[in-house]
Order: structure tokens, then sequence, then C-alpha cells
């Protein structure tokens, strides 16, 4: 059975990832899964500079999701080279590192940082919305991400992903842009913006007020998305949001995606990526696929 993809000139054994924030950046899940197994492990965010993050509660459960408010904390790119990339290189699997700016000028300078290091692919997150500066409010007009990306894809030597926000009124206007750009890839969908009050304490369960919604709640909405923006690029398309299990994962590939991040599910089990694998091989054994791409013509 043949389960390797292509995207953006860059093999991967299976479909399967992490989606990025979901699973740290591979040693917190180590022990627990074998990463080797993973098409590719995404990185959680990496700024130029380390960031703190937003104050506590930073994740509160709603029904069949959940909010989060992290505020892309990660220890900057110099401790992401020197710790983390060396980690993840000794698995026989891709490296993708999702960047992270409050500026232009910074997400380009994370990707120069990130020149022949041995990462394979990045991912630009234009789609983060817990924080002020930076994340979302580069990912909704088209204009802005023409901009970013292709100041990016001037200082960066890997291919390129751009990571779309769901919280816009055209996801194929904002994936066209991308691809205009100079897009490699493009991967959807981030978190759907989100608001919880503690009716008790009368008082917003985030800080921020609002968060980032994840988890099955959000797969229709996904597939959505994904068929949308399929129809508006020739670039691949990484889909993600709310797959839980393999079937999950065929439904967003049958949408469009060449290949898929699991996300909350990493939570709620620590196996959840290579068991959404375990599953795909499963289907497709069932259907008599012997190849991942016949997926995508199926519909
Ligand atoms: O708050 C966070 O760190 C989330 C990041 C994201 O949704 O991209």
């Amino acid at each position: 059975m043949n389960l390797s993809v292509n995207i953006a000139g860059v093999t991967l054994k299976n479909p399967v990832m992490p989606a990025s924030g979901t699973f740290g950046n591979g040693r917190e899940y180590a022990e627990f899964v074998d990463i080797n197994r993973l098409g590719a492990v995404v990185t959680k965010s990496v700024s130029i500079k380390p960031q703190l993050g937003n104050p506590p509660c930073r994740i509160t459960e709603t029904a069949s999701g959940i909010l989060n408010s992290v505020g892309l904390q990660n220890a900057g790119v110099d401790a992401f080279l020197r710790d983390d990339l060396p980690f993840l290189k000794q698995f026989d699997t891709r490296v993708i590192v999702n960047i992270c700016g409050h500026t232009i000028d910074e997400y380009a300078a994370v990707a120069e940082a990130l020149l022949g290091t041995g990462a394979d692919l990045l991912e630009l997150n234009i789609s983060c919305p817990n924080v002020a500066e930076g994340g979302l409010s580069f990912g909704v007009d088209p204009k802005t991400v023409q901009r970013v990306v292709a100041a990016v894809k001037k200082r960066s030597g890997q291919p390129l992903i751009v990571k779309l926000s769901p919280n816009v009124t055209s996801i194929s206007e904002i994936a066209a842009a991308a691809e205009s750009a100079g897009a490699d890839a493009i991967s959807l969908i981030n978190t759907l913006l989100g608001m919880k009050i503690d009716i008790k304490r009368r008082k917003f369960a985030l800080p921020r007020k609002v968060g980032g919604l994840s988890g099955p709640a959000i797969k229709p909405v996904a597939v959505r998305m994904v068929y949308e923006a399929s129809r508006a690029v020739r670039i691949p398309i990484i889909g993600m949001g709310g797959i839980m299990t393999g079937e999950d994962a065929v439904e967003m590939m049958m949408a469009g995606a060449s290949a898929v991040a699991v996300g909350a599910a990493n939570f709620r089990k620590l196996t959840a990526a290579a068991d959404v694998l375990d599953e795909l091989i499963v289907f497709m054994n069932e259907n008599g696929l012997n190849d991942i791409t016949e997926l995508s013509v199926m519909l």
C-alpha cells in the first residue's frame, strides 16, 4: 500500500501529522508515541525572541471542543535550534517548523534563521487568534496575506506552507492570495474565534475574553473550507480541524486535502495521530484502495 504524499516537493511517508501546538515539540510525546510512524511533526510556533504567552486560564473545555488562549508561548528560535530541532531530527519523519511574528520583518527573520538548519518545511502562522499583534491580523486581508507571504518567501529556504484562519468571509480569496504570493502549500483551518462565560463567577473563562475553538465541533466548518480552498488553488492542502478518527481524515482528504493534521485529539489521547493513521489504513484495506491518492478522487 502506498501512503506517501508529496507536499511542495517534500515526500512524507504518510499523510498524518500532529497540528502545531498540540504536540509540544515532540519531546513530551516521544515516550508514548512512536514518532517515526508519523508523516511529519509540526512544531509549536517559533518566534524570533522568547515569548511568555498569555496569563492563565489558557484552556477551557466546551461541548465537543476546547477553547485555547495560549498566546504563542515559546522559547524563541535560538533555543529551538539548540534544544528542539536536533531532538526532532533523530526521527525518521519530516520536521515542519511553524513560525510566528509580531511584524512582517519578524516572520521573515525567523524564516531566515531556519535556513539550512534541517527543517524540511516551514508553516507560516498568520491565523493565531490569541495575540494582539501578528497572528490572525495578518491572515484576514488578501493584500496583507500577499505581503507577508512574499516577504517570508524572499528570505526563506524551505518550501512554505501558509496556515489559514477560518475567521474570514471568503477562504477561497485568502487561499488564492497566499498562492499568488508564492505559498507552496496551505494548511487549514486554524481555530475559530469563540468565547465562554463562567456564569457562576460572572467572569469570562479566558482573560482575553476570546480564544480559539478546536475539536470535533469545528470539523464540518473545516471540511467545507478545505473543499472551497481546494477549488481555488492548485497547491497542496493540509487539512485539519476536529479530526478525531481515521474516517475523519478520509473525509478531509475527500474534500481536497493531500495530508491531514490531528490537533485537539492529541490532548485527549497521546497516541491520537498514530491511531488516525492506523484507522486510515483500515479504511483503505476495507475499500480496496492501494494508494492514498485514490482518496481524493472518490467524490
Ligand atoms: O495561542 C496560541 O498559541 C495558539 C496558536 C494558534 O492557534 O496558532
